[in-house]
């Protein structure tokens, strides 16, 4: 195959939220593996002030433990055009948004891609928008008939309004340990575990400074499960669903120093240890989830398993979630067939697919 048949993927990793440092592990791995005989790669940075930059695969630099893939040296910024002749688009074939969080996981940077008629992997700018928003996930999920966990949600607003009477029916309504979390962030960013009443108000304020919406939510004593789901090759058949893993915390849970700081912070177990009927179930709850969010492309769908109930409840979507090759996702995939080569080519070929779809839409219409 000669160098220009290669599809062109531009890489975008970075960003601007609170997961700069862990979107730069997972662009490593993914430049590092993809498949060098159909992709062309161009790596794209984007600072924590949001300036594009341009990178080149030959220049990459990594941090001092290797682990991450540096941000270009300011040399081109990129901009992105709301028209397809006058935009970089006409650089590149597809876009691979290794972003995490807000500004980029959460719609955003979907949307300036559909302005600019560029492919991109993924959940389109919908799903990527629900998936973010714990709220509105929560809510569309729970009206698809699965459970999740009591919780009141709330503004910034409210909050200043009427703190006395929220924080009421909190204790009323909702049982200690209370789980406190900014509506729309990710790796556990401004979450906390709230024991007693005392504790609320901090918490809430201090998931105030991350979003302007807020969660509240029964504590579950749950096993943390998660599944891996893609979206199925063959076009309107049923999405693809992994083996569930399962997410051992060894901190009090599953927060940000155990997730990326304390190597010894959390075990994962690959297949998690869970009965035929548990997985069946899981993997359907998975798929069903998937659809209800309008993912498309892929999503890590994670669950509780309630070990006071036995039940499987509903916890969050990640829409582009961890992607070094230790990462659940890709090791799920892996204990289902797929190496990481391969789950990155299928989501490039779908990200184009699904492009090609949309371009052949109708986009005026003339009367008669
Ligand atoms: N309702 C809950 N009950 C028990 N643990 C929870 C609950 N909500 C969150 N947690 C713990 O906090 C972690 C992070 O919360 P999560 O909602 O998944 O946010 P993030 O998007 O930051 O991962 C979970 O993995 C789990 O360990
Ligand atoms: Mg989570």
């Amino acid at each position: 195959m000669t160098n220009n048949k290669k599809i062109k993927v531009a890489v975008l990793y970075g960003g601007r939220s609170g997961e700069h440092e862990v979107s730069q592990q997972s662009a490593k791995s993914v430049i590092n593996n993809l498949d060098p005989n159909r992709f062309e790669i161009i790596p794209i940075g984007i600072d924590r002030q949001g300036h594009w930059l341009l990178g080149d695969v030959k220049h990459l630099e990594f941090s001092q433990d290797g682990k991450a893939l540096q941000l270009p040296h300011a040399s081109t910024q990129v901009q992105v055009a709301p028209h397809p002749k006058s935009s970089v688009g006409e650089k590149f074939d597809v876009v691979f948004p290794v972003l995490h969080g807000t500004m980029g996981e959460d719609g955003t940077v979907q949307g300036l891609m559909e302005l600019a008629d560029i492919a991109y992997v993924g959940c389109g700018l919908l799903g990527s928008a629900i998936g973010m928003d714990k709220d509105v996930s929560k809510r569309l999920v729970a009206a698809a008939g699965i459970p999740i966990a009591p919780y009141i949600a709330f503004s910034e607003g409210e909050w200043q309004q009427n703190a006395a009477k929220l924080s009421e029916s909190i204790n009323k309504n909702l049982h200690y340990p209370l789980f406190v979390k900014p509506a729309n962030t990710g790796s556990s960013v401004g979450i906390s575990k709230v024991k007693s009443a005392d504790e609320l108000e901090a918490a809430v304020n201090n998931a105030l400074l991350y979003d302007t919406k807020v969660l509240v939510e029964t504590g579950v004593n749950a096993r943390e499960i998660e599944l891996s789901v893609l979206e199925n090759p063959e076009y309107g058949l049923e999405p693809l669903v992994s083996v569930p893993g399962e997410i051992i915390p060894h901190h009090e849970f599953y927060s940000y120093e155990a997730k990326y700081l304390d190597p010894d912070g959390a075990g994962l177990a690959i297949p998690a240890k869970l009965t035929q009927e548990q997985i069946a179930q899981a993997q359907s709850m998975a798929k069903q989830i998937f659809k209800a969010l309008e993912c498309e492309g892929m999503a890590r769908v994670d669950l509780f398993l309630d070990k006071d109930s036995g039940e499987f409840i509903f916890n969050e979507v990640n829409t582009i979630p961890g992607f070094t090759t230790i990462s659940m996702y890709p090791k799920l995939w892996q204990a289902s067939g797929i190496d990481y080569q391969d789950l990155l080519s299928k989501l490039i070929d779908l990200a184009i697919a699904r492009q090609n779809r949309k371009r052949a839409l109708k986009r005026e219409w003339v009367p008669e």
